[in-house]
């Protein structure tokens, strides 16, 4: 039995976000609301056998309090997919997870992500080299609407739908109608994960009733609150003490390797909602150093 199958129902997963949900971001997130899974940013299975596979592998660096957790690959060739499963792994993961959504053009242009959804015949390719080199970890998947329903003929663990087509990017409403359609022609074990445009736990568990799915996906749901998963707010001075714990957890994670100005991005997480926030903000960013951003974010304490 894997670890999909002991999940509660429905469950909640925070979806893989490039650039945002590293280990240092998943272990804030585990120590305020944690969900039952979590997925790594996507990596580039070309990557874990380059030249340059220090960045890579650095991208699935994580800490026991993660788990259940993730592996999220990306790519075209079966053969490499073959090998990242096996190294996924030796390296203690849960799950490996493929990605056949991203609409990048970097990615689909290579014929990878979403593109896959157009070539199902090399995707299905792809996820039995994956099997086949996982070991026994479970194998999943992350899509789009307009993927092929056969996938769902493969022995796949589980399927995460984000509600939208590749062309419509974010920029429309999540299609949340199109899962009755799906729903009507599956007879399937694999569990189906609903994703887009979830703002709160309370909606996440009323579209899993309402849609009938064993679980559901919330990305920029967690920017607006941190501690989205357990339904829990907090106080200015509580979400500027997180932001510290962040940066010095980052700080002691990375040392240099990881430009700082990555952090920026996850202020306005954090600084929001409170007399003053604006000019907070402002202060922080802009800063020129991890450390100046640490000393000017203790200077907001309140
Ligand atoms: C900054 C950012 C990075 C993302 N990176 C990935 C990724 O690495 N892999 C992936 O499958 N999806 C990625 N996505 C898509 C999300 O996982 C999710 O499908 C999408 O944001 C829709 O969910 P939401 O409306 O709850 O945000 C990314 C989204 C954002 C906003």
């Amino acid at each position: 039995m894997n670890f999909w199958q002991k999940l509660p129902k429905p469950f909640f997963a925070l979806a893989p976000m490039d650039g945002v949900t590293d280990t240092v971001f998943r272990q804030i997130v585990a120590s305020v609301g944690k969900p039952d899974v979590f997925f790594t940013e996507f990596v580039p299975v070309d990557a874990l056998f380059s030249k340059g596979k220090e960045r890579a592998l650095r991208t699935l660096k994580f800490n026991e309090a993660e788990r259940p957790i993730i592996a999220q690959i990306w790519g075209i060739d079966p053969e490499k997919f073959n090998k990242a499963a096996a190294l996924i792994a030796k390296l203690g993961f849960d799950g490996i997870d493929i990605n056949m959504g991203c609409p990048d053009k970097s990615v689909v242009k290579k014929g990878a992500g979403a593109a896959l959804i157009k070539n199902p015949k090399l995707a299905k390719e792809i996820i039995e080299a994956t099997i086949k080199g996982a070991n026994g970890l479970p194998v999943s998947v992350k899509t789009r609407l307009g993927f092929d329903i056969s996938l769902l003929k493969m022995p796949i663990a589980a399927l995460t739908i984000h509600l939208r087509t590749t062309a419509e990017l974010s920029k429309v409403p999540a299609h949340w109608d199109e899962l009755k359609k799906i729903r009507k022609n599956l007879k399937s074990k694999t569990l189906i994960i609903g994703n887009g445009d979830i703002k709160t736990l309370e909606e996440a568990k009323n579209k899993c009733k309402k849609y009938k799915i064993d679980g559901a996906m919330i990305g920029r749901g967690i920017f607006e609150n941190v501690g989205f998963f357990a339904s829990r707010t907090f106080s200015p001075q509580e979400k500027i003490n997180l932001l510290i714990t962040h940066l010095v957890l980052f700080k002691k994670t990375y040392k240099d390797k990881k430009h700082f100005a990555l952090m920026k991005k996850f202020v306005k997480c954090y600084v929001n909602n409170f007399d003053g926030a604006t000019q907070a903000r402002e202060k922080l960013m802009k800063t020129k150093t991890l450390d100046e951003l640490i000393k000017e974010t203790r200077n907001l304490i309140i």
